[in-house]
């Protein structure tokens, strides 16, 4: 099957070293024109060199209302109006209930929440002014699906963004604007290069090894391309089977008991 996104504008957020670089690239070479945000604009920068001659980078704060607004109407005046966006960008901070600071929750919170509410705004309303269709995917993840001890912010999070995805959709459906997620499980560095690539488990992933990410721009070129224009609302999980166990090592470990 092959994809072509020739004529589509796309927009990554956090399009940083990991998952939002190759899923900017994955798009750009399937024909689209593709602006890579993230908040250091050295990171957009690089992953438009990257994503090669279709991309640019587009640094914004994704939390910040004008700076959205501006980034997404300057986008719109230069190459048309973005009908992919792929809120990708997020942030986490490794703690608990008793030991997050309101400002670390707040931060994690608003970041993946409020950013993806604010590019999704900005996106949505421009494609309805011109009578366009789209699609947005939302990066969860496995996550946002299960409780997990020390990412209570991140967590709860995550898991509104899964159900964003679905009242957004339902909202965006009479404009033919599709809007669906993908949940990645632990790919390349954890968010924030927290815990390097070599230095995390895979013990609990049924396909035995880490997601590569590669394979969630795969899952989002899918989605966005006209191959799933009956899709909308869906969480693709791109986890190797994580999420069809229990999360437990008893689960994947062939000489573990029942
Ligand atoms: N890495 C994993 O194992 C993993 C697993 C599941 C889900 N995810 C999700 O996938 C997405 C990408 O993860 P990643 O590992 O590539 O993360 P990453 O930390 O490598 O990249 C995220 C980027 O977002 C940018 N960013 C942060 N705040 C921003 C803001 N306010 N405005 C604009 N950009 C901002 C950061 O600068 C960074 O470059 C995230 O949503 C993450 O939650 C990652």
């Amino acid at each position: 099957m092959t994809y072509d996104l020739s004529g589509r504008v796309a927009l990554v957020t956090g399009a940083g070293p990991n998952i939002g670089r190759a899923i900017a690239a994955t798009l750009a070479q399937a024909g689209a024109t593709v602006w890579c945000n993230d908040l250091k604009p050295e990171l957009a920068l690089s992953a438009a060199k990257f994503a090669g001659e279709r991309a640019m980078a587009l640094p914004f704060d994704i939390t910040d209302p004008d700076q959205v607004e501006k980034a997404v109407d300057d986008a719109s005046k230069k190459r048309g109006p973005i009908d992919i966006l792929v809120n990708n960008a997020g942030v986490t901070v490794p703690r608990g209930l008793l030991t997050i600071s309101v400002e670390q929750w707040r931060l994690v919170t608003r970041t993946i929440q409020e950013g993806a509410f604010l590019c999704s705004r900005a996106v949505v309303k421009r494609l309805i002014d011109a009578r366009k269709p789209g699609a947005i995917v939302n990066i969860a993840s496995t996550t946002g699906h299960r409780g997990r001890k020390n990412a209570i912010a991140y967590a709860t999070a995550k898991g509104g963004i899964l159900n964003f995805t679905r009242a957004l959709a339902v909202e965006c459906a009479p404009h033919k604007i599709r809007v669906n997620s993908v949940s990645p499980t632990k790919t390349g560095a954890s968010v924030g290069a927290v815990e390097s690539a070599a230095a995390r488990s895979f013990d609990e992933i049924p396909l035995g090894r880490l997601g590569q990410p590669q394979d969630h721009a795969n899952a989002v070129l899918f989605l966005v391309s006209d191959q799933a224009s009956f899709i909308t609302g869906i969480d693709l999980r791109v986890d190797g089977g994580t999420l069809a166990t229990w999360g437990t090592r008893s689960q994947t470990d062939p000489t573990a008991g029942s």
